[in-house]
């Protein structure tokens, strides 16, 4: 249950060089080639598990087109990080799921609490009650932040 935006993390008052923006249709390609240039690891772990390039493309194309809300972090003009939200109900906006993706050179700069808060307060603004993200045991990452420093205390969380 979403009830309160906890305290900002010290990392969110760190400069970062990249833009943080909404992705729309045109910047699929973008999206796409962000999500396929994860390392084995951490596409593992956005994806809960081992999927080929032609998994990704799809993924990429259906959650454009779903009108699934995608928060891009870029820099250089390349999507460097994605924060997206699900619907998962019958468009009521009673549960969401929510996925973050930050391309290992970018990791550990704040960026995936940045993109984590801005989706938190889109997530509000639509009337979302429950958010889930689902993550594996092993993700550390994942388990450990943005899914569960403070802003993401608000969350429950699946496991596979
Ligand atoms: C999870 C993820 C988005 C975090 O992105 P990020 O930009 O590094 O996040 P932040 O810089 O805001 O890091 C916040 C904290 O997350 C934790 N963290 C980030 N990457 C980690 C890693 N590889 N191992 C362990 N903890 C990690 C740390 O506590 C980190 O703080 P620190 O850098 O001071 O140690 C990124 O690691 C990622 O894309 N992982 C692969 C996909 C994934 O697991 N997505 C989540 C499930 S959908």
């Amino acid at each position: 249950m979403l009830d309160a935006m906890p305290n900002a993390s010290p990392k969110l008052t760190a400069a970062i060089r990249g833009q943080i923006r909404d992705l729309v249709a045109g910047d699929l390609a973008n999206f796409r080639d962000h999500l396929l240039r994860l390392t084995p690891a951490s596409r593992r772990d956005r994806f809960n598990g081992y999927t080929d390039d032609s998994f990704v493309e799809a993924y990429a194309a259906r959650s454009v087109k779903s009108g699934a809300v995608v928060i891009g972090y870029l820099e250089g003009g390349r999507v460097r990080g994605a924060a997206e939200l699900h619907d998962v109900g019958q468009g009521n906006r009673e549960a969401a799921e929510i996925a973050f993706s930050v391309e290992d050179a970018f990791q550990h700069r704040g960026i995936g609490a940045r993109l984590f808060e801005r989706l938190i307060v889109r997530a509000l603004e639509l009337g979302y009650r429950s958010l889930h993200v689902t993550t594996h045991p092993q993700n550390r990452a994942g388990r450990r932040s943005p899914a569960s420093s403070e802003p993401c205390s608000a969350f429950s969380r699946r496991r596979r």
